[in-house]
């Protein structure tokens, strides 16, 4: 079967797919620099696989780098994950995220059109339709301009990709934009292990279960939504990585852009997440409420007939799974993969 490169490969969501890739016969390279994760990911991918998968040290804005793995195997396929993705940090850093994510997935379509792999699958976001004018999100919901460079460079990312399709029209483009991945595989191995104090609502709830963090603070229960706070489509990670399995059985050597947008077409407020957890870990989550925290839209979840349509996928795991399987990786793993 065909082989496939997953750039950020070693990270949150790569580290699923790789698994879900294996699974389903094909045969997937890892390759990253490990800027948000750590080598130790790796044996526990290979414990989970039942055999070792590939691995190349590199960095997507080196051609050298990538270059060996194009080398080395033969690629019939990438999976983009390589990107930096902190909101807050992307206002603070802007060159750093166009030069990681627009620059590196530059660098990575070039290399790819030289050796004339012209499959390509990348992480898009929801965060590409803004603030939304109306929910559910359909594919053709209007792409905004986005409140941070982080949310930009996946806009201009898939312009980058789009052009490029029409410029080279034997490429195969899928752009999957992800609602909020939460979860972790069912093992407890590998799972969301953020650096330091977690940006995003299920690493700061297993955090604080496990004793790590204090209380939850709910930012904003002022919002127009049943109970105030926001709603978010919340996927888990095992269901997006097949998501991503559903899209190249479909799209590989299918010219085109394809765009799907991976999410369960279910929304959840903050206080149903809560509710959730304390659920999940058998007793009442500490919370508080805050003020609003600046960028945050207020609903966010998608319509996700068309992948279940075109690419026979939708999400079956539940919000008790999402919740359950978080906190199993946090309570195996309280500090996260520690090297
Ligand atoms: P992650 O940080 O856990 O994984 C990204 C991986 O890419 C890491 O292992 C990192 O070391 C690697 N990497 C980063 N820059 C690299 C580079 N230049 N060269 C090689 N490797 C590099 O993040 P994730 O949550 O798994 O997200 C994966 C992708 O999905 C990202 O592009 C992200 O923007 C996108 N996405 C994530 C979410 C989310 O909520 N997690 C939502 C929508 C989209
Ligand atoms: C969810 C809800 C918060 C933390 C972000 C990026 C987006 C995408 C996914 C990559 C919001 C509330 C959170 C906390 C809280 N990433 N919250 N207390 O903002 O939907 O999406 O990650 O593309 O681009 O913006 O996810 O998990 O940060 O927040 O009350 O400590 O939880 O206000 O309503 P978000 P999130």
């Amino acid at each position: 079967m065909a082989t496939i490169l997953v750039t950020g490969g070693a990270g949150y969501i790569g580290s699923h797919t790789v698994i879900e890739l294996a699974n389903a016969g094909y045969d997937p390279v890892i390759f990253d620099n490990f800027c948000n994760s750590k080598p130790a990911v790796l044996a526990r991918i290979n414990k989970i696989c039942g055999k070792n998968i590939p691995f190349v040290c590199g960095d997507i804005r080196s051609r050298e780098q990538l270059e060996q793995a194009f080398n080395n195997y033969k690629i019939d396929g990438v999976i983009n994950f390589a990107g930096l993705k902190a909101v807050g940090e992307s206002v603070k850093k802007p060159l750093e995220y166009y030069d990681n994510n627009v620059n590196g997935a530059r660098v990575l379509l070039d290399v790819m059109k030289e050796h004339k792999c012209y499959n390509f699958i990348f992480s898009s976001s929801a965060t590409v339709y803004g603030e939304p004018d109306s929910v559910p999100l359909t594919e053709e919901s209007p792409v905004k301009r986005a409140n941070c460079p982080y949310g930009q460079t996946k806009v201009d990312i898939e312009y980058m990709c789009q052009e490029l399709q029409k410029a080279v029209p034997e490429f195969s483009m899928v752009l999957l934009r992800y609602f909020n991945p939460v979860g972790a595989h069912k093992s407890g191995l590998i799972g969301e292990d953020p650096r330091g104090i977690p940006n995003n609502l299920m690493p700061y709830l297993t955090q604080v279960a496990v004793g790590r963090l204090p209380y939850l603070n709910i930012f904003g229960n002022d919002y127009p939504t049943p109970d105030g706070t926001c709603v978010r489509d919340y996927i888990h990670v095992v269901d997006l990585a097949k998501g991503h399995v559903a899209a190249l059985n479909h799209c590989l050597n299918m010219p085109g852009t394809h765009i799907y947008n991976l999410g369960t077409g279910v929304g959840y407020s903050v206080l149903d997440m809560v509710k959730a957890f304390s659920k999940a870990i058998g007793r009442e989550l500490p919370y508080r409420f805050a003020p609003r925290r600046a960028g945050d839209v207020v609903q966010c979840y998608s319509d996700a007939t068309k992948a279940k349509k075109e690419l026979g996928w939708s999400a079956t795991l539940s919000l008790d799974d999402m919740t359950a399987d978080s906190y199993n990786w946090q309570k195996n793993n309280p500090n996260g993969y520690e090297d």
